[in-house]
């Protein structure tokens, strides 16, 4: 093992998973890591653990530095199994160890590994735990992403572990931000904010503003996924603040569809045609051949989105259901929704799409536009029309 050294006494024992390609839908390309941090001072402890597969190489990257009967104390930051799969084990055999989580990080520990987990401390905002020199205090920050979900802060190092805040799904051999293609790796931070994220964003920017209130010196922001942030931790959080309240949306129109024998497809051609004519970027991106992760990556930046369907069985696409019950339960703030699509008898696809939005509190573009089976010359020009409507609401 590569000994990682994040400050004198702080070390990453992660491991670094090459192969996956698919994190519970989230299609990540590029692979993942799952970072866990061991602090030694006169005690030591252990921030996270790992994805269960993997906890054979976590102990032996623990064992580089102590034997694990030697671990003071086990922080979990958060329960999501790619964390904590591996704690059954670590708790095992580190019986010397106190386990520290929030109060529902405790009741959730309990609930997806036994009983044996009641013995777990539970810790507040504000609460410190000494090691020696180093202090740890825990910030809780429930709904990022889950109840449970706790910020660790390392005093005298000034080191923030916020476990899945400000993370990437990035497989890589640097540990470090200056280790990395800087593109790359805000292209993977930006993914994994609209994936996962973007449900959040009021409450990420209050609990930014209570750690900027707090005055907490930052050296490094060391997340449970991908790159540590050292060369500059303030570049990830006022990306966030800028993804979360909207600052980075442009006047651009990213249009969603699906096709079934190339109606729908020629009615978004000639829409984007006219949204283009009005100088307003536009991006068409065909459902089946593009994973609703790029998609909802490419909406963080955009002002409108249009989604358009054929009709299939009285109804949407089923690529266009899958991406709108994804699109939906994320909820992404500053955009206005319009809806397109064609059908050959009784239509249904894009009142049904319409509905959806609409019942998500989306803000729906009115009227949309539908056509019967393959659009005429004269459609096509009404679709120009469209386009170019819209184009004026995105620069609006
Ligand atoms: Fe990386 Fe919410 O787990």
């Amino acid at each position: 093992m590569v000994k990682v050294t994040l400050k004198d006494g702080v070390h990453w024992v992660g491991v670094v998973d090459w192969n996956i390609r698919d994190f519970h839908g989230y299609i990540t390309r590029r692979g993942s890591s799952y970072n866990a941090y061991l602090i030694s001072d006169e005690k030591i402890a252990l921030v996270d653990t790992v994805k269960g597969a993997f906890c054979n190489e976590l102990i032996e990257h623990i064992s580089e530095f102590t034997s694990l009967d030697k671990l003071d104390y086990i922080i979990v930051n958060h329960v999501e199994m790619d964390h904590s799969s591996s704690l059954p084990t670590i708790a095992k055999l580190a019986k010397n160890a106190k386990i520290f989580a929030s109060v529902r990080g405790k009741e959730e520990l309990i609930k997806h590994y036994g009983a044996e987990f009641e013995r777990v401390e539970t810790v507040k905002s504000g609460d410190t735990l000494k090691l020696g020199k180093k202090t740890l205090t825990f910030l809780e920050a429930p709904m990022l992403h889950w109840p449970d979900s706790m910020f660790t802060y390392l005093v005298e190092d000034k080191i923030l572990m916020p476990n899945d805040a400000f993370g990437q799904h990035l497989a890589s051999s640097g540990r470090f931000d200056d280790e990395v293609d800087e593109n790359v790796l805000m292209d993977e931070a930006a993914t994994y904010y609209a994936n996962i994220l973007t449900p959040f964003a009021p409450l990420i920017v209050k609990k930014i503003q209570e750690v900027v209130a707090m005055k907490l010196p930052i050296d490094m922001i060391a997340p449970s996924h991908g790159i540590i942030w050292r060369k500059d931790p303030m570049k990830i959080i006022n990306a966030y603040l800028d993804w979360c309240t909207g600052k980075t949306v442009k006047h651009r129109v990213v249009i969603v569809f699906d096709t079934m024998w190339g109606s729908t497809d020629k009615m978004a051609r000639a829409i984007a045609d006219g949204i283009a004519n009005e100088g307003v970027e536009v991006k068409l991106l065909k459902l089946r051949g593009t994973d609703n992760t790029d998609v909802v990556t490419e909406i963080v930046n955009a002002k409108v989105v249009l989604v358009g369907s054929p009709t299939l069985n009285n109804g949407m696409f089923p690529s266009l259901g899958s991406f709108l019950t994804y699109i939906t339960g994320l909820k992404p703030r500053n955009k206005l929704w319009g809806f397109f699509g064609s059908y050959g008898w009784g239509g249904g696809a894009v009142r049904g799409m319409v509905r959806m939005a609409q019942e998500a509190g989306f803000e729906v573009i009115e009227p949309s536009i539908e056509l019967k089976w393959v659009p005429t010359a004269d459609e096509l020009k009404k679709c120009f029309a469209f386009g170019q409507q819209i184009a004026q609401k995105a620069k609006a």
